[in-house]
């Protein structure tokens, strides 16, 4: 029988040379040197090997463990107002927002899983218990998982551009998505979204400005961008650091 730790324990000796400071005499036997070389095996097919992901529950879950409407005092465990960021990507709105108000449940809805958990890790790490992260198509969430009036704003922050007139029809603000957050943010709730493309920004302005269930606001400021932090979200930083135009928008539920 072979002792697969010795094995283990030698294998640097086998392919290193005794080790000198244990002053240990290692005499190489052929099914020792088998078994070295079928733990060094191991050893190389573990860094190969998918790393198993973190387990980020509760800060991140995907879509498809979600089953039927959502409960948000099951998820934030109180009854406080929900607040959806919806296309956080890595999530610095999502993160500032529940550390500084903490009074408020925020959640991101995410589709790119990575920049999603990465999102979630920053939530973790602080054990931020009013801050969660939803894996998936938020049209998806919105639809099926979300209760009607059930939110008490929608960020939408430089939602993608899909720049090619082939590809517009990919964009997240269409007429059904005006819809969506029509049906679940509460009456004298908020749904706000700034862009830095102003074309894109004429058509969200135009659904929810002619949308019989929204009124136009005067937005919120725009952090003025004194220090790298300094504002509210990473493509705002981005956007205008690049010197653009940054489009902001508020509307009321009625
Ligand atoms: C340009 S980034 C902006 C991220 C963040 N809001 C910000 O301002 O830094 C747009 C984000 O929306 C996400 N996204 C696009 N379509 C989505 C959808 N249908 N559901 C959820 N997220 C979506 C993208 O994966 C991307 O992370």
């Amino acid at each position: 029988m072979i002792d697969l730790t010795q094995a283990v324990n030698s294998r640097h000796a086998v392919f290193h040379g005794p080790d000198i400071d244990q002053g240990a005499a290692v005499s190489y036997d052929s099914s020792l040197i088998a078994a070295t070389f079928f733990a060094d095996s191991v050893f190389q097919l573990d860094r190969l090997m998918p790393q198993p992901a973190v387990d980020l529950h509760p800060f991140f879950t995907a879509l498809d463990e979600i089953e039927g409407i959502v409960d948000w005092s099951n998820i934030f465990g109180n009854e406080n107002p929900v607040e959806l960021d919806i296309g956080c990507g890595r999530g610095k709105f999502l993160f500032d927002s529940s550390v500084h108000q903490p009074e408020t449940n925020w959640l991101g809805i995410e589709l790119d899983y990575t920049e999603g958990r990465r999102g979630a890790r920053r939530l973790a790490k602080r054990d931020l218990a009013n801050g969660r992260v939803i894996g998936g198509d938020a049209h998806q969430f919105l639809k099926n998982h979300v209760a009607s009036h059930s939110v008490a704003a929608a960020h939408v922050y430089f939602p993608d551009p899909w720049w090619k007139r082939k590809h517009t029809k990919r964009r997240l603000f269409t007429d059904e998505f005006a819809n969506l957050l029509s049906r679940i943010v509460r009456h004298e709730g908020f749904v706000h979204s700034w862009t830095d493309v102003g074309d894109y920004f004429e058509v969200i302005s135009s659904l929810m400005n002619h949308h019989p269930d929204f009124t136009p606001l005067e937005p919120a400021p725009e952090p003025a961008g004194i220090d790298d932090e300094d504002y509210l979200t990473n493509f705002h930083r981005r956007g205008r650091k690049m010197g653009c135009t940054i489009y902001r928008g508020l509307w009321k539920r009625m």
